[in-house]
């Protein structure tokens, strides 16, 4: 039912109520009819909210609403339902000639209902009478509660969800570098165990040197047997000592390497660093992996410091060094490569090992693809390295050839693209 309207708000555009001029009272009876069956609950009230007429649906509706009344008759809507005509709706058709919203109504047993309430003002200038439409839809009202509950639930999932990759990305960060960490205890333990066997051996000189000393103080020097060439124990004891100041400098370096490779003082620590620096220190670190299985080749370009977070592009060199280990299936060559190309430095790291058959490359990059077997891939390398490379806003490509080899070459601006706080 539309509002009566003032007859200069009429546009050609809007259709009025037809009806042949000969047959009003015919046509008015009909009308009634309809209305009077019409799914949707309908009501007339005057200024004063009592009812004036109300179709069969909307006495259905009044026995659902208010049940305790029964036959009752119901002169207000209020006694309807107190809740069904919000206080200031009338006022707000008054004013706008008609007001329109969902009521949640409050029924006995906890339960409830949600009407959709549209109230135009069908006479002069906004007054009596109001022509209400009510419809329910407690159950479009319940499923869209449902799809919001089920909407925040999702959110909540994938909330815990990039909380739980962000872990597991830690986590493989750790596994690696525990994984290393039992390869460069191996390396810190062989200097050291000669380191202990050169100071026994030196031990037994001294005492040797100094019995010699004493019994030659005494004025009994030892017999031929006993005695001994002090030169030569002089002479033994000096290479023992270089020996292992050699396997202390050796240990010195490794734990060197290891701070320069982990550098995590701080987050996100952008510096001006040396790439061959980290380079070297990561080859250092990756040496017991690969010592057996590879040659390195070293080929080192002239390059500028580049502003990076040197621990993160060291990880990205660990792993695609790791991974060039892994695809050799016989001893073979791992290439290290870097050059300046413009504004960018260029490092690329390839191997002449199995390589990637072309089904298996545009899926690389994808965090948890690997082909290797459970245990010993997670599938994390590349995508960390991805993530890693992108957020020096440098790139990342890879050429393979199955059977042949593989190449990976990484690009990095020398220059952030915004510039940001050195660090000293
Ligand atoms: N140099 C390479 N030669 C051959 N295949 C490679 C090479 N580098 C990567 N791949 C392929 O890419 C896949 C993904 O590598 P990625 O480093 O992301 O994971 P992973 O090595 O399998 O496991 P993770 O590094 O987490 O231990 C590997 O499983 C392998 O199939
Ligand atoms: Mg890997």
């Amino acid at each position: 039912m539309d509002a009566e309207r003032p007859a200069s708000s009429a546009s050609s555009t809007v259709v009025g109520p037809v009806s042949r001029p000969d047959e009003p009272e015919r046509v008015n009876l009909h009308v009634l009819k309809l209305v009077e069956y019409m799914p949707a609950a309908v009501l007339l009230l005057e200024a004063d909210q009592s009812i004036l007429y109300s179709n069969r649906a909307a006495k259905l509706l009044a026995q659902v609403l208010s049940p305790v009344q029964g036959g009752a008759p119901r002169i207000h809507v209020q006694d309807w339902h107190p809740q069904l005509v919000p206080p200031d709706a009338l006022e707000l058709c008054r004013l706008r000639g008609t007001w329109s919203g969902n009521v949640t109504l409050d029924l006995p047993h906890r339960s409830s209902r949600v009407l959709q309430v549209k109230i135009n003002a069908l006479g002069e200038r906004g007054g009596a009478p109001y022509g209400l439409s009510l419809r329910d839809v407690t159950l479009e009202h319940c499923r869209q509660l449902e799809l919001n509950l089920r909407n925040s639930e999702l959110e909540v999932a994938l909330a815990r969800l990039s909380n739980v990759q962000e872990a597991v990305l830690k986590t493989e960060k750790l596994a690696s570098i525990g994984q290393l960490a039992a390869g460069v205890a191996h390396e810190i333990n062989n200097p050291m165990a000669y380191v202990k066997s050169n100071l026994n051996a030196l031990r037994h000189d001294i005492f040797q040197l100094l019995s010699e000393t004493r019994a030659r103080l005494d004025g009994q020097p030892l017999s031929e047997d006993e005695g001994i060439d002090i030169e030569e124990v002089a002479s033994e004891i000096r290479d023992l000592i270089a020996e292992s100041c050699e396997g202390v400098d050796r240990v010195v370096k490794i734990v060197r390497d290891l701070k320069d490779f982990s550098h995590v003082d701080r987050i996100d620590n952008w510096v001006l660093a040396d790439l061959h620096a980290g380079l070297e220190s990561t080859l250092n670190i990756v040496r017991n992996e690969l010592k057996y299985k590879a040659h390195i080749v070293k080929t080192f370009g002239e390059l500028p410091l580049i502003e990076c977070l040197s621990s993160e592009l060291n990880q990205v060199f660990m792993n695609i060094l790791m991974n060039a280990g892994q695809a050799l299936d016989n001893y073979g060559v791992i290439t290290v490569t870097t050059e300046r190309y413009g504004d960018k430095v260029r490092v690329s790291i390839g191997d002449d090992g199995k390589g990637i058959p072309e089904d298996v490359l545009p899926r690389i990059f994808d965090p948890f693809y690997t082909t290797k077997i459970v245990g010993e891939g997670t599938g994390l390398g590349l995508a960390i390295s991805y993530g890693i490379v992108a957020k020096h806003h440098g790139t990342i490509e890879v050429t393979s050839v199955p059977g042949q080899g593989t190449l990976f070459l990484i690009e990095l601006p020398i220059e952030q693209p915004r510039s940001r706080g050195m660090e000293s």
